[in-house]
């Protein structure tokens, strides 16, 4: 399926706002919408599926579950990133079980024993015959296209995808602003994963607004002060930065952290927060010394598994000494556990007879620019 692509109006930051609706109750709740967004987001442009870092070696592959469609991406032998359907050509048997792993030569189907190279070409069919004109060359593994940008693994299953680049740079905000942190060069030092009860646009509209951070989360307030008032964006400052509380340096509850900093960064970026969405599932978090960031998989209307990942500088995880990321992860791990359980809470209420749309004030514009994006991409009219 091909979409068009043109951009919505971006960030609505000027002073006029008059309230507008959210999304209506039947499109966090409906199968039928679900399905039509598989097609159309899931399996219909680039998505976020983890880091590079999983496919480093030739041989090195990762499982992952897209939106109910069994995928693997893998390195061949030329060190080249390739993507397929966990699908076996021979009679759709799916093949591989584990999350990940490590092959030295080819991918063997456990039904008949076919096996596929890294390139997804078809080399090997026990029994078989020659002279019955088998073709292997016509009976390749199903794939798609694969790309990275700063060490984050996409996937596109589209037949005609559009170049990653230019999906990175559509939408209000793109984790592109985010060179200097040079984040291809580090790596995964934590992981925890969420099972959330609600729907994947309720995880982003969440992660997107600040309303409820004074309400909900008391302990990041003290941490970035501006928060308290509700609002996600400093106007004034590069990239949408917020300043952390006088002399912070580090995302934690004290502020400071025994991790070293990351290197070469501007001056100001050793006392900011920042935060960058990338549709559909990336959510990343930028810090003096780490960074953290949640891909949502949607798993149906109304669950959505979100991984957390942490990255530091492989100097940072080598050493014992230095490798203390306890403080950032228990700020972040309580402000994750927090929004879980406002995410279902809203799940349970979206799902109503009652709740037809809701409402944006202007702190949730930013939940309408979103909005705009996934009407976009789904083919329907702009609200403007
Ligand atoms: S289904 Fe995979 S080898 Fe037969
Ligand atoms: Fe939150």
């Amino acid at each position: 399926m091909k979409i068009e692509h043109q951009q919505p109006p971006v960030r609505h930051d000027d002073a006029e706002w008059t309230p507008r609706p959210t999304l209506s109750g039947s499109e966090y709740v409906a199968r039928e919408v679900y399905q039509e967004e598989c097609e159309r987001i899931w399996w219909g442009d680039w998505v976020c599926v983890g880091r590079t870092e999983e496919v480093a070696s030739p041989g090195d592959y990762v499982v992952r579950d897209l939106a109910g469609e069994s995928i693997f991406v893998t390195r061949n032998e030329d060190g080249e990133l390739r993507g397929f359907y966990n699908v076996c050509s021979h009679r759709g048997t799916r093949f591989l079980d584990e999350p990940g792993g490590s092959t030295k030569k080819v991918l063997k189907c456990p039904y008949h024993a076919w096996t596929y190279d890294l390139s997804g070409r078809l080399v090997g069919t026990p029994n078989v015959k020659q002279d019955e004109h088998f073709d292997r060359a016509r009976y390749p593994l199903h794939g798609f296209a694969v790309d990275s940008y700063a060490g984050f693994l996409f996937v596109n299953l589209a037949r005609e995808p559009r170049p990653l680049m230019a999906a990175l740079t559509d939408g209000a905000e793109s984790i592109t602003a985010f060179e200097r942190f040079r984040m291809d060069e580090l790596r995964v030092g934590v992981r925890i994963d969420y099972e959330v009860a609600a729907n994947w646009k309720i995880v982003v509209e969440n992660y997107n607004e600040c309303l409820h951070c004074p309400v909900v989360h008391p302990e990041l307030v003290k941490v970035v002060p501006l928060f308290r008032f509700g609002e996600v964006w400093d106007e004034e400052t590069r990239d949408d930065g917020n300043w952390m509380v006088e002399g912070a340096t580090s995302f934690t509850t004290s502020g400071r952290s025994e991790l070293p900093k990351l290197p070469d960064l501007l001056p100001e970026d050793y006392s900011m927060y920042y935060g960058s969405y990338e549709f559909p599932n990336l959510m990343l978090n930028l810090h003096p010394d780490c960074a953290m960031y949640y891909i949502g998989f949607p798993k149906g209307p109304g669950h959505t598994t979100v991984v957390s990942e942490y990255l530091f500088r492989p100097e940072t995880i080598a050493d014992p000494d230095a490798f203390k990321p306890e403080p950032v992860v228990e700020l972040w791990d309580l402000i994750s556990r927090q929004d879980w359980e406002v995410c279902e809470r809203a799940q349970t209420g979206v799902g109503s007879r009652a709740f037809t749309t809701g409402v944006f004030p202007r702190q949730d514009r930013f939940l309408y620019s979103f909005n705009e994006e996934y009407r976009h991409a789904m083919g329907r009219p702009l609200l403007g």
